[in-house]
């Protein structure tokens, strides 16, 4: 009766989020569409039966989440675990930076960063607004909204793809039984704000978790959300996830989570060698990020518009690249590939 219950108010609190976000992309578009009105209209319309289609990914998304939780992959806990008081703290800056985000996007400035901000020694295709984002990834303010962001953009879903990759990590650890679950290592490439982190913790609660990624700003907000947690801290690492800064063969896992659509070709493929490297023999290696054309051609409308209407240079040689190709290239093998919502995972294998 209780899971009953629980299941009841984890569905309810995810569509109060879809509708949520979806009020508020309605509504700043809206705004944004007064005060900038479009000149040529590049957006595809939507048809009312692929949103329908979108709705019933999203419950299957929910479905499996609530499974997984129920099955015990993770706590159910982690499935209301929102930074609620960062949100309710930061909406109102949300707001507010609009204007600023509208007429970056309407003046096409994709590589604008604040006076104070050290643009050097990071690959030149960092160095850009994606999404319009005020400072790219390099400020604090930056770090302070993109979860909330990233949790409007995608109705409230963007945890529940993220957790997508835990009951694969899981399943493929088994092949290390033998060694101690303390001396179980696992790397988050391009850990963010560190919440792919927090949920890797939640379901392997002794191992020991290793994060890099280039922007200071987001190390520290992942540091200020992973210090909350007790036990071992994750060692965070600002690093170029194309030169990893670590042993060969030395983590059992490594995850990626929505970094490879933001990567030129060339860099993706470093970036996967880079991984190969660090990751043991018979270890796993996850990659989690944007669904592409050959995984849901319907979906293709979504897909134009999100590199239309958010800048993201690389999405659109990203949607159509062949990751498993280039993951074979690297050396990994047995490479799985699943769907949930408008994320793909490639779940792929270093020989043992
Ligand atoms: C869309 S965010 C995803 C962050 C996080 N994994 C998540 O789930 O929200 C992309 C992240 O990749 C990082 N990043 C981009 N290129 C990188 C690179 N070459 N090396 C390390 N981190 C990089 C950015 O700083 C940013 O934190």
């Amino acid at each position: 009766m209780s899971d009953i219950f629980t299941n009841l108010t984890y569905q309810a609190l995810n569509q109060g989020k879809s509708y949520f976000a979806f009020a508020h992309k309605q509504l700043s578009s809206q705004l944004k569409n007064l005060v900038y009105p479009p000149a040529e209209q590049k957006i595809k319309p939507v048809p009312p039966e692929l949103l329908l289609k979108v709705q019933t990914r999203l419950n299957q998304l929910l479905e499996t989440d609530w499974k997984d939780a129920e099955g015990g992959v993770y706590p159910q806990s982690l499935l209301f675990d929102h930074p609620w008081s960062d949100f309710l703290r930061y909406y109102p800056l949300v707001w507010l930076d609009l204007p600023q985000v509208w007429e970056r996007s309407t003046k096409k400035r994709y590589q604008e960063f604040s006076a104070d901000i050290e643009t050097d020694g990071y690959p030149s295709y960092y160095l850009q607004n994606f999404h319009h984002q005020t400072d790219g990834y390099l400020s604090d303010m930056s770090a302070n909204l993109y979860d909330l962001q990233v949790e409007i953009l995608f109705g409230g879903a963007a945890d529940a793809m993220r957790r997508r990759i835990l009951a694969p990590l899981k399943g493929g650890l088994k092949i290390f039984a033998d060694v101690s679950p303390r001396q179980i290592r696992i790397l988050d490439v391009a850990c963010g704000t560190g919440r792919t982190l927090k949920m890797i913790r939640a379901a392997l609660p002794q191992s020991s978790l290793f994060g890099c990624d280039l922007s200071p700003a987001y190390l520290r907000k992942a540091n200020e959300l992973l210090s909350q947690i007790p036990g071992e801290l994750p060692q965070l690492m600002q690093a170029n996830a194309e030169e990893l800064p670590y042993l060969d063969n030395y983590f059992h896992g490594v995850t990626c989570v929505f970094m490879f659509h933001e990567l030129p070709a060339t860099a993706r493929q470093r970036v996967i060698e880079a991984a190969f490297r660090v990751t043991k023999p018979g270890g796993i290696f996850i990659i989690c990020d944007s669904i592409q054309k050959s995984d849901s051609k319907d979906l293709m409308p979504m897909m134009e518009n999100f590199q239309e209407l958010f800048h993201e240079p690389y999405y659109r040689h990203y949607i159509t690249d062949d990751l498993g190709e280039r993951l074979q290239k690297a050396g990994f093998e047995n490479i799985e590939t699943q769907v949930h919502f408008v994320s793909k995972y490639l779940i792929a294998h270093k020989p043992a």
